[in-house]
């Protein structure tokens, strides 16, 4: 069997030093551009290439809410790892060794990571998984410290005892790396460390300092939150368009953008038939780049017959919202030889951009005919066309979310 690479995402911390800052959310939860925290570290390990697996560790009372949220959180960003969820445990050391428990026997070298550390790129994940081998069983990032450190007074009646020498100081990050069966052996045996290194260290094992990023900072105090503030000039325009046709028959009575229009025209269709509305949702969900709604909502499942259109609109919006995508404007053309629908063109407006959230501004509703050709002029049935503009986040600060 090939021998693998996991990583490990501690995220059972209960963020004490946060204090009361996010009102009872443990620093890891938090969301930082529609992800919570621990997310950003386990894409940059699945863009990292050298990673087969994850194993996330979280208090106990979290697993299985975080194991439905992962399910969720994987197919919308592509995770494309094996994955698990554990619980962890008192001390930081005891979620590492909780981690390494649930680790598959053909794993071979292990990244433990903090959650709390979001801004972790690829790159490094690579740096440090690659440097590990049998002989050289422990990796760490490492950056200088800017600092003078001194260290505090045996009885710590508030005095220095002496100053370090900063030049042979360097300022630990994670991931770490390690050589999965010396670590295995090493943990159970330990006692005290305050990171993973420590454990092979106190064997006498060397541990490897590699280049760490400045950028990978470690949330742990609520005067580090503003590093999760959106940087709106990180913001990209998008579009996309969305197109749509029902057939005229007996069938269900013509609604559009969640307007019925009355005259008795009828259209066959597995939803409510609003086809104003379907367009418009893959308009949205092709500007986030999230495929089409046959796909998020297939009509061979018997939930969605009948739908009100209004309610899907709403879940792709949460779609939308999770992509970190806002709609700026929407553009609607209803393509029909009858009914004529002028005198229902505010309403239409006014509704969809109720559904959306938006000012009337954002918002154009028009229709045309064919001048009778095609199946539109001869009354076999109507079209409909959206165009959404908007802007998503291309932060690549994370080289997760969004690469471009
Ligand atoms: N961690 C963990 N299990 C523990 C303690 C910590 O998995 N028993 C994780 C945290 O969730 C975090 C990482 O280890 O991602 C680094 O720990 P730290 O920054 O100390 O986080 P907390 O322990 O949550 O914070 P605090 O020490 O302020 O309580
Ligand atoms: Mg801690």
């Amino acid at each position: 069997m090939n021998k693998t690479t996991w990583g490990i995402i501690l995220a059972a911390g209960k963020g004490v030093r946060m204090g009361e800052s996010c009102n009872g959310t443990a620093k890891q939860f938090l969301e930082w551009k529609g992800r919570p925290l621990y997310w950003h570290s386990a894409m940059a390990m699945s863009l990292s290439a050298s990673v087969h697996g994850l194993i996330f560790v979280f208090g106990q009372e979290f697993v299985e809410r975080e194991r439905k949220r992962i399910q969720d959180l994987a197919k919308l960003d592509n995770l494309g790892l094996a994955w698990q969820a554990v619980a962890g445990g008192q001390r930081r050391q005891d979620s590492s060794a909780n981690g390494l428990a649930a680790l598959p026997t053909e794993c071979e070298r292990v990244l433990i990571h903090d959650a709390a550390r979001p801004f972790v790129s690829p790159e490094l994940v690579r740096l440090v998984a690659n440097a590990i081998t049998e002989a050289q069983p422990c990796i760490v990032p490492g950056i200088g410290v800017t600092d003078t450190i001194k260290v505090r007074d045996q009885a710590n009646r508030g005095f220095a005892q002496g100053t370090l020498p900063r030049s042979d100081l360097v300022a630990v990050q994670t991931p770490q790396g390690f050589w999965k069966p010396l670590l295995e052996k090493a943990i159970r045996q330990v006692q005290d460390v305050t990171d993973d290194a420590m454990l092979l260290e106190q064997f006498g094992y060397p541990t490897l300092i590699v280049d760490g990023d400045p950028a990978n900072l470690k949330i742990t105090t609520a005067e580090e939150l503003y590093l999760l503030k959106e940087d709106c000039s990180q913001l990209l325009p998008c579009s996309g368009l969305g197109y749509d046709v029902h057939r005229y028959g007996t069938g269900r009575p013509l609604k559009l953008g969640g307007v019925a229009i009355p005259g008795g025209c009828e259209v066959i269709a597995h939803s409510d038939g609003d086809l104003l509305l379907h367009a418009l949702m893959d308009s949205l969900l092709g500007m986030a780049s999230l495929g089409d709604i046959g796909r998020h909502f297939p009509d061979s499942d018997a939930k969605y017959e009948g739908i009100s259109s209004a309610i899907l609109l709403d879940e792709v919006l949460g779609l939308l919202s999770r992509a970190q995508v806002k709609i700026c404007h929407v553009d609607l053309t209803v393509v029909a030889q009858k009914p004529k629908l002028a005198p229902y063109a505010e309403e239409i407006r006014a509704n969809v951009a109720r559904l959306l959230g938006l000012p009337k501004i954002s918002v154009n509703f028009k229709a045309t005919t064919e001048e009778k050709l095609g199946f539109t002029g001869t009354c076999e049935g109507i079209k409909a066309y959206a165009l959404a503009s908007g802007l998503k986040n291309a932060d690549d600060k994370c080289g997760c979310l969004f690469r471009l």
